[in-house]
């Protein structure tokens, strides 16, 4: 063959190739940039300069935060935390466009209006994120149709109406945040079908009934938050079954009844907040089970009998919070790591533990209006970390300038309504962010 016909070939081949290039970076689908555009449309004109200047030229794909699979095909939607929050609705962003959509962000915006039904049709949707924005009306059930789906959040929105009792069929999931809504109803006990969830928020909604006995279910749930609602009736035993569990929180409901033994299983557990319930009865012996726990929050209930000496074994424990309830007998000699130490307003008598303060790091101490009695131990007179020490309304007795040293981060002193006595040195001078120093109804001169 003569060469001059190979030059030909050889161009038709390079200009073949090349428009297979052209015509594949070409493909890239308009429709969805149709979609997005016509969105921005629709927001807000502050927000359209500001999108504008994030979503520039011809490929979407190029756009910040907006990321597309190897056939030009959206995959990622993102807007999040930017100082110009994006405001308008998603009433004109049709989901339907965008069949390969895998992470939906948008957080931190502006966003208001209803969450569109029809994100429900996004087969391949992993990660779904509208958190901190105004979105109102109901969780769409349509949305429980998302078997990919393994992380949900609609936190820090007005949400209403209840969790959709479909739930139950998110077979994917891991970590539902619905915290900080206005959700009402009961949980929907399908929920304990969804064996692979590890984190449940729903802090701060409205929700009524009890805690479902099936949460028995959500075997590898490591953290559960059902704080700030209306829940009612007692805690279930079955969650003592929760193995997994390293923060429990059913802080501000309307519980009652008393804390099952069970929860001593729980020897994962860091964070326990019963806080602000009706619960009563005893603290059970049980609670010195708890191995890794580190912050204990009990406070505000109906709790009575003694503190069990078992708290003493808690080594990791470093704030324990039990004031306001009816708590009688001695304080049981305790770990010395405290942090925050807590026991105002309850009836408890004898002294103070030796060691509150030996592991150097007391930040606040309250034991305001119980019947202690005794000097105070030594290991607080040079408790340089304390920042507020309320002892106010006890018996309280000792030379006040011998007992208590110098407290240089201070700002409450309350020794009111005690049996202190002797001197007020002017070393008191010497804290110097000291702004409130109570020691009336004492014996105290100078
Ligand atoms: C945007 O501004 C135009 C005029 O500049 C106004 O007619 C329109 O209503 C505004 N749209 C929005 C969504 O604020
Ligand atoms: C899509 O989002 C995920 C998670 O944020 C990220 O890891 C990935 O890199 C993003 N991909 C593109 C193409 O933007
Ligand atoms: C673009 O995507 C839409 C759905 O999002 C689809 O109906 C259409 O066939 C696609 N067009 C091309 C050229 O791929
Ligand atoms: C979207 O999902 C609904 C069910 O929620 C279904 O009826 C509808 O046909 C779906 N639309 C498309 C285009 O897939
Ligand atoms: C959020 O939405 C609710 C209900 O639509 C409305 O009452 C409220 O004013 C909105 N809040 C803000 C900060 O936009
Ligand atoms: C439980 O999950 C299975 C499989 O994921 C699903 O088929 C079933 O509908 C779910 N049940 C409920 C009550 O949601
Ligand atoms: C949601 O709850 C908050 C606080 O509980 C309340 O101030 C607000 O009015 C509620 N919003 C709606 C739409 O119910
Ligand atoms: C439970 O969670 C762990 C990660 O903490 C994960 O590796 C494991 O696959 C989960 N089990 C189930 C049944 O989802
Ligand atoms: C919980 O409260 C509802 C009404 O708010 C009441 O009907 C129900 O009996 C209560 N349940 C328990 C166990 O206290
Ligand atoms: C503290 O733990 C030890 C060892 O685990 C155990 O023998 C002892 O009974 C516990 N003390 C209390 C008061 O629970
Ligand atoms: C107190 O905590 C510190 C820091 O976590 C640790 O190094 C120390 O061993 C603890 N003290 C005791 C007595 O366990
Ligand atoms: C006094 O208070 C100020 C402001 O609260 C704080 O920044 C400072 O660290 C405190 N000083 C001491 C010695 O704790």
């Amino acid at each position: 063959m003569p060469s001059f016909l190979l030059l030909p070939f050889k161009l038709i081949f390079v200009l073949l190739f090349s428009s297979h290039i052209l015509s594949s970076s070409s493909s890239i689908n308009s429709t969805e940039a149709e979609a997005l555009l016509k969105w921005k449309a629709s927001l807000h004109n502050d927000t359209q300069t500001f999108l504008s200047s994030l979503w520039v030229g011809s490929n979407h794909c190029n756009w910040v935060r907006i990321g597309c699979d190897s056939t030009g095909s959206v995959t990622n939607i993102t807007l999040r935390n930017y100082e110009s929050r994006v405001r308008g609705t998603l009433d004109n962003l049709n989901f339907l466009s965008f069949p390969n959509l895998i992470y939906l962000r948008l957080v931190g915006d502006a966003l208001y209006g209803p969450i569109p039904s029809s994100i429900g049709n996004l087969s391949k949707l992993n990660y779904l994120d509208l958190a901190y924005n105004n979105f109102s009306g109901n969780i769409p059930s349509e949305l429980c149709l998302l078997k990919s789906l393994s992380f949900f959040s609609l936190g820090f929105n007005s949400i209403s109406g209840s969790i959709p009792r479909e739930i139950g069929r998110l077979s994917s999931v891991s970590i539902i945040l619905f915290m900080s809504n206005n959700l009402t109803g009961p949980i929907p006990t399908q929920i304990s079908n969804l064996s692979k969830l590890q984190y449940l928020d729903l802090n701060q909604n409205d929700l009524t009934g009890t805690i479902p006995v099936s949460i028995v279910g959500l075997q590898n749930l490591s953290q559960l938050d059902l704080g700030g609602n209306r829940l009612n009736g007692s805690i279930p035993k079955e969650v003592g079954m929760l193995r997994s569990l390293y923060l429990l929180d059913f802080s501000g409901n309307s519980l009652t009844g008393s804390i099952p033994a069970s929860i001593g299983n729980l020897s994962n557990l860091v964070y326990l907040y019963f806080y602000s319930n009706y619960l009563s009865g005893s603290i059970p012996s049980e609670i010195g089970l708890l191995k890794s726990i580190s912050a204990l929050d009990f406070a505000g209930n109906n709790f009575s009998g003694a503190i069990p000496i078992s708290i003493g074994n808690l080594t990791r424990l470093e704030r324990l919070f039990l004031s306001e309830n009816s708590l009688s007998g001695h304080i049981p000699q305790t770990y010395c790591n405290f942090t925050y130490f807590q026991l105002s307003n309850n009836h408890l008598t004898g002294p103070l533990p030796d060691n509150l303060c030996l592991g150097g790091v007391l930040f606040r101490l309250g034991v305001v209006n119980n019947s202690l009695t005794g000097p105070i131990p030594s290991s607080l007179r040079d408790c340089k970390s304390l920042i507020r020490v309320r002892l106010e309304g006890n018996h309280f007795t000792g030379n006040i300038s011998e007992a208590f040293g110098i407290y240089p981060n201070s700002d409450r002193i309350g020794l009111s309504d005690n049996n202190f006595f002797g001197e007020l040195s002017p070393k008191w001078g010497l804290c110097p962010n000291l702004t409130s120093l109570r020691i009336s109804n004492n014996n105290i001169s100078g």
